[in-house]
């Protein structure tokens, strides 16, 4: 496998678990270092080798192969709770995290408070509810943005004069929310987080900023670990539903303090169909058997949450979309083998919206009168799961691929047929 020699980022074109954790950990011998750069316990991201599965939250996903440093960038909001808990299961399985792992002093700490605050903001919302994964992401992220923020570095010193400050303010404020809060329970929640703000002091706390540059200077490379997905982007995405950060390309700059012209290849991974959790508009979602089925052969369960994943065609609009804002150079389609069955296959090409046609993603997907126009291709009716190369692939799914790339106009680099690791076939040979 050639080395890489630059930053290249590597991130959702969806609305999230396209499968980022698997191909991080399949890419991370290329690289020396690899980051998150957003986002926090609201991601899920499994892997799967050896007959043994792991769910990583705030944990990059370089972490299972040898020789790379792995970084929790300042883009990335961390809570010190669930971050424990995390670390502790990967030592216990005998992953050596303190050793791998750097954290930036930068990244902010998600409160009890915050978590609390997101379960009363979705109550506010009633029917209009985002339907978070209740990880307190939204509260944090407002903190860092209106400056009431607490990082990582901010707990080295006098904190929990800090915290209780910062504690206060958030009791206010579930108060104006008309929200009970258990003080009892929330005593035992405080008690855990400062411990575990305590087991964090035992990490590599870095200016990771510094950290990374330094490492580019010398040489070395750097992969960045995306969270969510580009649907789900703060700016970009099907704003209100979206989550509170930036899931783009650029996200990886600001999470991680890395200039643009860093940047090398932009991996932009998807599914071979399309999946949604949470609230909020889906133009190709499926409410029949077919969505069904989908959901079934995909196990489209949340890797967090374990709600049921909404299921859908491959939308080709959104995916052109995701192509533009990231500037995705390789493209990698994952879970190929869920539609292996399927005696044929729909693709979402454009919006019909009000009797007019359009290619390019709408400021309003919300609108009822949209209906996606589908180009169908005939199934391969091949199991896949099996296959070593991609010469073995039957010709329908390379004319799927073929399809897609076209309407993508970016190459297909790696096609994934099953969620081990070594079912990945690398079709891009400078990735082999
Ligand atoms: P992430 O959040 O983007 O890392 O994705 P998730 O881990 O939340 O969801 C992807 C799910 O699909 C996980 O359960 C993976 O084990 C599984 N998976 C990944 N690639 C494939 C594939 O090619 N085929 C199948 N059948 N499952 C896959
Ligand atoms: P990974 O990294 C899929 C969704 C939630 C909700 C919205 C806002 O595994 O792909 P939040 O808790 O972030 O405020 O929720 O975003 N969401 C995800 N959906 N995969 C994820 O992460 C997600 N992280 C958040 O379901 O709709
Ligand atoms: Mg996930």
């Amino acid at each position: 496998m050639e080395k890489s020699t630059k930053v290249d980022v590597l991130l959702g074109l969806q609305w999230g678990d396209e499968g980022k954790g698997k191909v991080v950990d399949v890419l991370t011998p290329r690289y020396d270092i690899v980051a998150r750069f957003q986002g926090g316990p609201n991601a899920g991201h499994t892997l799967e080798f050896d007959g043994k599965k792991y769910v990583l939250r705030s944990i990059p996903s370089g972490v299972f192969q040898s020789g790379s440093v792995n970084i929790i960038g300042n883009g990335v909001v961390l809570d010190p709770v669930l971050f424990r808990q995390e670390a502790e299961a990967l030592e216990a399985s005998g992953t050596d995290i303190r050793k791998k792992l750097k954290l930036s002093k930068k990244a902010h700490l998600i409160l009890p408070t915050h978590r609390l605050l997101d379960a009363a903001n979705e109550k506010a919302k009633g029917g209009a509810k985002i339907g978070t994964t209740g990880k307190g992401i939204g509260p944090t992220y407002t903190d860092k943005v209106s400056r009431n923020g607490f990082r990582l570095g901010d707990s080295l010193c006098d904190f929990e004069n800090r915290y209780k400050q910062a504690r206060d303010r958030h009791l206010n404020m579930l108060e104006a929310l008309g929200a009970k809060v258990d003080m009892e329970e929330l005593a035992a929640n405080e008690k855990a987080w400062i411990e575990a703000v305590e087991y964090l002091h035992g990490y590599d706390i870095v200016d990771s900023e510094h950290f990374i540059n330094g490492q580019l200077n010398e040489g070395k490379s750097v992969l960045c670990e995306g969270a969510q997905g580009t649907m789900l982007d703060v700016d970009f995405g099907s704003y209100p539903f979206v989550t509170s950060s930036n899931t783009i390309c650029a996200g990886a700059c600001t999470g991680l303090g890395v200039a643009p012209n860093r940047i090398g290849d932009v991996f932009g991974i998807f599914k071979a169909y399309c999946t949604r959790v949470g609230s909020g508009p889906f133009p190709t979602e499926l409410f029949d058997e077919t969505g069904k089925t989908l959901r079934d052969l995909g196990h489209e369960y949340g890797a967090v949450t374990g709600r049921e994943r909404r299921c859908g065609w491959v939308d080709l609009v959104a995916l052109r979309y995701a192509v533009m804002l990231n500037g995705v150079t390789k493209l990698i389609m994952m879970k190929s083998d869920v539609l292996d069955g399927f005696d044929t296959i729909k693709a979402c090409v454009a919006y019909d919206i009000d009797g007019k046609q359009t290619r390019d993603f709408p400021y309003d997907i919300e609108n009822r009168q949209l209906k996606p126009v589908y180009t169908e291709l005939p199934g391969w009716k091949t199991d896949m799961t099996a296959m070593q190369s991609a010469d073995e692939f039957p010709e329908n799914f390379k004319a799927y691929i073929e399809f897609l790339e076209k309407e993508l106009n970016v190459p297909i680099a790696i096609v994934s047929i099953g969620p081990d690791r070594k079912q990945t076939i690398v079709r891009d040979q400078a990735l082999k």
